[in-house]
């Protein structure tokens, strides 16, 4: 079993629809995918209304995903750490214990854009497109993610 975590800051808008475009792209026997959120602002909360939308509108259902925090054994369940943007990157390496934990850790979009080191913005402030530029970059790097995986 391989196992990836996407993680973001709240757990609520960016990283459950990683989640949700991973796990679709990949075989659930051999792969098991997950998210959390930097912060404790949403534990427990269900993704934000527009990334369920937004999901759905894209033949996916994420609604039965609920928030959670990073935790430091998150290093040792998960194979792979993907993350949203330079401050969910600095977040999750200040609980790194070694350097296999830091070599876990990568921004999602170098997947689709090497070396970039471009960010997936927040879009929990703004409006309705935010969402819809944050899936098509998340599915983007999902796509080039799970081609990796299979191989
Ligand atoms: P996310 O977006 O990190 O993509 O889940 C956010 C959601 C909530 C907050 C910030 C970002 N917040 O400050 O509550």
């Amino acid at each position: 079993m391989i196992r990836i975590l996407m993680v973001c800051l709240g757990n609520i808008c960016r990283s459950p629809l990683a989640h949700g475009i991973l796990d679709s792209k990949l075989d659930t026997e051999a792969f098991k995918v997950d998210s959390a959120g930097t912060s404790n602002y949403h534990i427990g909360s269900l993704p934000d209304k527009r990334s369920v939308a937004v999901a759905k509108k894209n033949n996916l259902d994420i609604s039965n995903q609920h928030g959670r925090q990073f935790i430091v054994e998150d290093f040792e369940t998960y194979d792979y750490i993907y993350v949203m943007d330079k401050s969910n990157f600095e977040n999750v390496i200040k609980m790194a214990r070694n350097v296999e934990d830091i070599a876990k850790v990568k921004l999602i979009l170098n997947e689709s854009h090497p070396s970039k080191n471009l960010e997936v913005p927040d879009p929990y402030y703004g409006g309705d497109s935010g969402f819809d530029d944050v899936f098509n970059m998340l599915d983007k790097a999902c796509n080039v993610i799970a081609k990796k995986l299979k191989q």
